[in-house]
């Protein structure tokens, strides 16, 4: 169906509590009364409850509680991110999706958000856990024109603006573990992946995977990570809206997007710096089949950890798994 029409029969029921004509919808639109009515029964297959007198037309009782691609644009408030949303109710992996996507030409900001995932892909080869119904799994299309040396940088932008997105809803800021975990109270809430298409010198476009636990309950967790998960209903004691966290998750990294690609990455560090707290902490990577231990400094201009070892050497730590020590 096309989106705008779909979208805007959708507002124009929001608008108002009484009932509106077919008749009335189909000369705003400039579309024919079946054409609307087929609007109606996809709307009603996604979840829309929409009442239909004969005498008096279309009325929007309720809207479907999981994010729908016009649950999540309704007010979104970005520029590009979000023009063009796939909401999928099963998918292997929304990065997956969204990498075949932009393979085709999807655009940039393009989104994929699926309700569960069969195969979703954690980092370095890892499973990523994704009940149906409840969290939040979402890719985002990116094509920027920058050297492939700093998509690093990507990945820290994304829990940078994801963090700030669960504060704004949940009211609640999560700590990020370098390079890409969420973490409440030293458990995992979420985590990014992100998977690149290049050459040696260009990026033709980047997928940015994110998954958040938002309101799965400790019964409902699954096995594997019952002990080391977080969801925010069980921090907060309370149902989240999946759709406001994934709105503000798209403003966030539209704004924190656009200061990349203006070349400001050194706001991206700060920030991604002030939320992680490692600098000046002992740390132990594993990293590139050695363990790296020392003392955590800055995040160099390429998103890299910089890592100093007792005796003074600094190494460059582009990815791995990082313990805290102490
Ligand atoms: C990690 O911390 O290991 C990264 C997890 C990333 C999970 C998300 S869920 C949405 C997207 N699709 C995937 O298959 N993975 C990412």
């Amino acid at each position: 169906m096309s989106a705008e029409a779909a979208a805007r029969i959708l507002d124009m029921l929001r608008e108002r509590e009484a009932p509106l004509s077919g008749a009335a919808m189909s000369k705003s639109l400039g579309i024919t009364r079946s054409a609307i009515w087929k609007h109606i029964r996809s709307l009603r297959r996604e979840g829309y409850h929409i009442e239909a007198r004969p005498a008096s037309g279309y009325r929007l009782v309720a809207v479907p509680a999981n994010p729908t691609q016009w649950e999540i644009q309704a007010g979104l408030g970005t520029e590009h991110f979000g023009t063009t949303i796939y909401a999928l109710p099963q998918v292997d992996s929304t990065n997956k999706v969204a990498f075949r996507l932009a393979l085709n030409g999807a655009q940039e900001g393009a989104v994929v958000v699926a309700e569960s995932q069969t195969k979703g892909k954690g980092r370095v080869g890892r499973r990523w856990e994704s009940p149906t119904g409840s969290n939040i799994y979402l890719s985002i299309i990116l094509r920027p024109k920058i050297t492939p040396t700093k998509i690093p940088l990507i990945t820290l932008m994304a829990a940078v603006a994801s963090a700030e997105a669960i504060e704004e809803v949940a009211g609640l800021l999560p700590a990020i573990k370098w390079p890409n975990d969420l973490l409440i109270e030293g458990k995992k809430l979420g985590g990014i992946l992100t998977e690149a298409d290049m050459e040696m010198d260009r990026i033709n476009f980047v997928v940015v995977g994110i998954g958040i636990n938002c309101n799965m309950t400790r019964s409902s967790f699954p096995p594997s990570i019952k002990d080391t998960a977080a969801s925010l209903q069980e921090a907060l004691g309370r149902e989240i809206s999946r759709i406001a966290l994934i709105q503000a998750i798209l403003r966030h990294l539209e704004q924190w997007y656009t200061r990349l690609v203006q070349g400001r990455g050194e706001e991206i560090r700060g920030r991604w710096e002030e939320l992680s707290q490692i600098r000046g902490k002992e740390v132990e990577i594993a990293f590139m089949g050695e363990i790296v231990k020392g003392k955590a400094q800055e995040i160099d201009a390429d998103g890299a950890l910089l890592v100093q070892e007792a005796g003074g050497e600094v190494k460059r730590i582009v990815a791995g798994d990082v313990h805290i020590r102490g």
